[in-house]
C-alpha cells in the first residue's frame, strides 16, 4: 500500500490505509490504547485494541512509526472539533517501529509546556523544537513569504541575482566577520552586511531591475530583532526616483499581507511618509508606532519616514557618520557640491519603512557623481589613499557610464516575524543564534586542530 499523508485520510472513510509519522501522544484506557500520530500535514488519532495492544504499548512519544488501518468516521461527542481530521480515527491493523526515541528533553506536544522550556534547551535541540507544529508553521509562512516576493518582484521585471558571500568589506556600521585566505598569507575575505556594493555594480552592469533574498551578516550586539547573519530582501533600480521605489514596496506589501495573512488589516493605505523631523517630534522615535489599537494582534501599521539627516555625530567615534551608508546621495547635491549646506544640516535621499514601531526596511537613492562620494569621504575624513584601497574598485565602475541609481532592504526576518506575531526573530528562523552568536546545536564557534589553523596562516594569541 502506498503512503498517504494524515490531512487526506477525511476522504478515505472505511478504507484501509498506510501512514507513517512521529508517536505525538501516547495514552492507555482500559482495553485500548489512544496514539496520536503526527506528519508534516496534521495529527490523527490511531486506536489500537484486541492483538494490536501488546505491541502498541511498547510505543514511546517521538517513535517513527508506521500504521496500517482502517479510517473510520468518529461519532457525536467523540468528535475533535478543534482538529481538521477530528472527526475521523484510524483503527489499526498494523503496527512497525521504524526507529526508536529517547525522551525528548522538552516536551514536544505541548506546546505552552515547550514554550516555558529553556532556550538554551530549545536551541540545543532545535530539531526537536521545530518538531512543534506552531514552529512549522512559522516556517511554511516564512517560505510562503519568500515565494510571494520572487513572483512578484519577477512579474514586475526584476532579475534576480546572486552575489557572493566571500568579499570585501562593506560599510554598514556594524562590525564584519572575517575569513582567512589560505593562498595569501596574511589576507582576509570579510563577509558581506549587505550586497549594497554589488547590487550598485549590477546597475553598472545594465542589469537595471535586481533583487535577490541575500544572507547578510553583521556582528554586532544582539537583541530580540537582530541576529548576526539574517536575511534581506535586497532590491535596485536603475533611472529611479524615492517614489517609484517606496510605490512599488507599498504595493508588494499590500499584496502580500492580503495573499499570506488575510486575516491581517492595515493601519493606513496610501503608507504615510513621515519625514523625520516630525516623526522625531511626534513620535520622539525614528521608526513610529502609527497602529490605532496596539492589542489588535492583527493591525500592522506602516509607515514610511523620509528626509532624513545625511550624517549624525557618533559620540564613541567623535566625528560624523553617515545616518544611512556612505553610498546615499544629499537631497540637494549641486548645491552640497558647491559647499552651500553644511554637512550637520544636510537632508539625504533615504527612506526607512517603520512596522508597529519596527525599522522593517532601509534604503536610498545613491550617489552616482564620484565627485560627490570623494566631498562624503572627505566630511568622513576617510583620506584618499583609503578611499582608493576600500573603493577604488566602485570608482573605476562608475567612470564606466553608471546610470542614477536607487535601492531598499527589506529586514525579512523581522517582517516576518511581526506577521506571525512572534517577538523574537529566532522564532521564525530555522536554526537561529543565541544572544551571543552562539550555535549551541552545532556547537558553534568551535577550537579548530592546529593543522587547519597552520593552513590558514593563524596563530592564536595566549591571553
Ligand atoms: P540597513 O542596514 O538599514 O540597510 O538594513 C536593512 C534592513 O535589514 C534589517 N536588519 C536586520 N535584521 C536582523 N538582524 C540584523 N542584525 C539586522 N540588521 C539590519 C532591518 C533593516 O531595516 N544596504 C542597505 C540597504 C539599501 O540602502 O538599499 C542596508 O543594508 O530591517
Amino acid at each position: 500500500m502506498k503512503r498517504i499523508l494524515i490531512k487526506d485520510t477525511i476522504n478515505k472513510i472505511n478504507e484501509p490505509v498506510l501512514l507513517k509519522g512521529w508517536v505525538h501522544n501516547h495514552r492507555r484506557l482500559g482495553k485500548m490504547v489512544f496514539v496520536d500520530l503526527r506528519d508534516r500535514s496534521g495529527i490523527i488519532q490511531v486506536l489500537f485494541m484486541d492483538r494490536m495492544l501488546e505491541k502498541a504499548n511498547q510505543i514511546r512519544p517521538e517513535w517513527v512509526v508506521e500504521i496500517t488501518g482502517k479510517v473510520v468516521e468518529r461519532g457525536g461527542k467523540n468528535k475533535n472539533e478543534s482538529s481538521p481530521t477530528g472527526g475521523v480515527e484510524i483503527h489499526a491493523t498494523e503496527l512497525k517501529v521504524l526507529s526508536e526515541a529517547l525522551t525528548p528533553p522538552f516536551p514536544v506536544n505541548d506546546e505552552t509546556k515547550a514554550q516555558e522550556t529553556s532556550e538554551d534547551l530549545r536551541m540545543k535541540y532545535r530539531y526537536l523544537d521545530l518538531r512543534r507544529p506552531s514552529m512549522r508553521q512559522n516556517l511554511a509562512l516564512r517560505a510562503k513569504v519568500n515565494q510571494f516576493i520572487r513572483n512578484f518582484l519577477t512579474s514586475e521585471d526584476f532579475l534576480e541575482v546572486e552575489t557572493p558571500f566571500l568579499t570585501k568589506g562593506t560599510p554598514e556600521g556594524a562590525r564584519e566577520y572575517i575569513v582567512p585566505a589560505r593562498n595569501f598569507p596574511g589576507k582576509f575575505y570579510v563577509l558581506p552586511q549587505s550586497p549594497q556594493q554589488f547590487k550598485q555594480l549590477l546597475m553598472v552592469a545594465g542589469i537595471e531591475r535586481y533583487f535577490q533574498i541575500a544572507k547578510c551578516f553583521r556582528d554586532e550586539d544582539q537583541r530580540a530583532d537582530r541576529q548576526p547573519e539574517f536575511t534581506q530582501l535586497d532590491l535596485e533600480i536603475s533611472f529611479t526616483e524615492r517614489e517609484e521605489i517606496l510605490a512599488l514596496i507599498e504595493k508588494m506589501i499590500i499584496s502580500l499581507v492580503k495573499e499570506v495573512c488575510p486575516e491581517k488589516h492595515i493601519t493606513r493605505t496610501p503608507f504615510p511618509r513621515i519625514t523625520y523631523k516630525e516623526a522625531m517630534e511626534t513620535h520622539k522615535t525614528d521608526k513610529p508606532d502609527i497602529r490605532k489599537d496596539k492589542n489588535d494582534k492583527n493591525e500592522l501599521g506602516f509607515a514610511f519616514i523620509i528626509d532624513f539627516p545625511l550624517f549624525e555625530y557618533s559620540e564613541a567615534e567623535k566625528k560624523l557618520v553617515p545616518s544611512h551608508h556612505l553610498f546615499t546621495s544629499p537631497q540637494d547635491p549641486e548645491g552640497f557640491l558647491k559647499g552651500e549646506v553644511e554637512p550637520e544640516q544636510a537632508i539625504s535621499k533615504q527612506y526607512d519603512l517603520a512596522l508597529n514601531g519596527f525599522e522593517v526596511a532601509g534604503g536610498s537613492i545613491r550617489i552616482h557623481d564620484w565627485k560627490l562620494q570623494e566631498k562624503i569621504f572627505e566630511i568622513l575624513k576617510i583620506g584618499k589613499t583609503e578611499a582608493e584601497k576600500r573603493f577604488g574598485h566602485m570608482h573605476k565602475a562608475f567612470s564606466y557610464g553608471v546610470p542614477p541609481h536607487g535601492g531598499i532592504a527589506l529586514g525579512l526576518d523581522r517582517l516576518i516575524a511581526i506577521l506571525a506575531g512572534e517577538s523574537n526573530i529566532r522564532e521564525i528562523m530555522a536554526f537561529p543564534k543565541t544572544n551571543d552568536a552562539k550555535d549551541l546545536m552545532m556547537d558553534a564557534p568551535t577550537e579548530l586542530p592546529k593543522a587547519q589553523l597552520d593552513e590558514a596562516h593563524i596563530q592564536i594569541k595566549k591571553k
